[in-house]
């Protein structure tokens, strides 16, 4: 058995919306495309991400506690709209602005804070640093699509070690010592942080989520830093793209700042016509078969969900226009398989785009907008428009057609007017 996939005996790819989630619940197909340890030169090693059965499962039983419906309203409603507000007052200090940048420092403050890295969050140069971080480990993340994989490993294990050295460890002592006076019965256990970091280490001697390395445990909150940052920032960018190309952009971004419910929807339709992985992967671990078609041991499989997210059966005619108002199959979301499905499926889905939208339209006071909704709605109120002198620049690091490394974009000079929001 290969330790690395790389010469797969077969590659069978999917493109239909039913096959690829029958895909993604099988059992027989994994995440795991490297069998190597961290030290023998996998750097992804441990995480969630490509853990497979009951490693996996323990790991989300654990980690899902952190996106509980409450947690999600208290981190949406009570931690983000301020702090996104201060930072766009720091961020925006000029007419010209990268988009990009702005999203990923925003996205970063929340999911520091959700993996359970402390940070200064006034500081705009620790951000910088954090965001830095994230840059590496989604290179890492997408290393299957890397252009020069061994630069990649180089850099994201350099990366981790800083990480640690600087963020996680003085995190983890902190937690340790708050676990140590629960354990002491001085503290009560509803008193610890809510994230990533102090989960872990609170089921940490479970010998079912693996994590007995200290070094896994800091890979999984890069995992979460990273999962939680890159993905928004290129969804808000990919939104304003997609604003930006529409018939009336102006009135598009007007909406937007008036009806949260527009914009989230305006972020959904984002998802589904340009998802952060346009292809999704899994390797063979044994012979399986799925919808009629044979895949043999250590094949590879390509769930080309950006092609499944335009099946006009499932989202009206012209499924390839940007309409955030079409009407979807109720069975299926508006995002189309942007989440993934299955056992992997994205945990910070509703963290980046909220909870499903309804048909109706309408939704009740419970209801979650999703960060990037917030992202977007807050610069579509500051008066967001294209900079015709500056055309925006594209990630060519990956395959990935759905990624930006530069948006420049142009602010009003004084924040735009505010009209009456739902
Ligand atoms: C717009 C935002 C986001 C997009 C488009 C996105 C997309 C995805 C996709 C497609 C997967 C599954 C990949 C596969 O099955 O091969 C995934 C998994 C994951 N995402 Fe997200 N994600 C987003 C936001 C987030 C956020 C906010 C977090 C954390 C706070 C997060 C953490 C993760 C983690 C940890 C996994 C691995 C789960 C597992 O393997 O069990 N993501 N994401």
């Amino acid at each position: 058995m290969s330790e690395v996939l790389t010469t797969p005996t077969a590659t069978v790819t999917f493109d239909r919306h039913e096959d690829i989630r029958t895909a993604l619940f099988d059992p027989s197909l994994s995440r795991t495309f490297d069998r190597r340890s961290y030290d023998e030169g996998n750097i992804r090693d441990g995480i969630v991400s490509i853990a497979h059965g009951a490693v996996h499962r323990g790991r989300r039983r654990v980690e899902n506690a952190m996106f509980r419906a409450e947690v999600l309203r208290l981190y949406e409603r009570d931690l983000f709209p301020a702090v996104m507000e201060e930072l766009l007052d720091v961020l925006i200090d000029r007419e010209q602005v990268d988009l990009f940048a702005v999203g990923e420092l925003l996205s970063v403050v929340l999911a520091a804070r959700r993996a359970g890295i402390d940070h200064d969050r006034g500081s705009v140069e620790q951000l910088r640093t954090l965001v830095r971080y994230v840059d590496a480990f989604s290179q890492g993340a997408a290393i299957l699509d890397a252009k020069d994989p061994d630069a990649v490993r180089a850099l994201v294990r350099a990366t981790y070690a800083e990480f640690e050295r600087d963020h996680v460890r003085p995190s983890w002592e902190r937690r340790a010592a708050l676990l140590g006076r629960v354990r002491a019965g001085e503290l009560p256990e509803d008193g610890l942080p809510q994230d990533i970091l102090t989960v872990l280490l609170l089921h940490r001697d479970d010998p079912a989520i693996a994590l007995a390395d200290d070094g896994r445990v800091v890979r999984e909150v890069a995992t979460y830093l990273q999962g939680g940052t890159h993905t928004s920032a290129q969804t808000l960018v990919n939104a304003v793209d997609l604003v930006f190309a529409s018939a009336d952009p102006a009135a598009v971004r007007d909406r937007i700042a008036a009806d949260t419910l527009y914009a989230q929807r305006v972020v959904q339709e984002t998802l589904r016509l340009r998802p952060t992985t346009p292809k999704i992967r899994r390797r063979a671990e044994a012979d399986t078969e799925v919808a009629g078609v044979r895949i043999p041991k250590d094949a590879l499989v390509v769930l080309d969900v950006a092609a499944a997210n335009r099946d006009a059966r499932l989202f009206g005619e012209r499924p390839e226009e940007f309409d955030p108002d079409r009407a979807v199959d109720p069975a299926v979301q508006r995002w189309g398989l942007s989440f993934g499905a299955g056992p992997h499926q994205c945990p910070g889905r509703s963290v980046g785009g909220g909870f499903p939208v309804p048909g109706s339209f309408t939704v009740d006071d419970d209801h979650v907008y999703g960060l990037v909704a917030r992202e977007l709605q807050a610069v579509s109120r500051r008066g967001v428009r294209p900079d015709p002198s500056r055309p925006p620049e594209r990630d060519t690091r990956t395959e990935r057609f759905t990624r930006w490394s530069r948006y420049w974009v142009l602010f009003a000079s004084a924040p735009a007017s505010t009209p009456g929001s739902r």
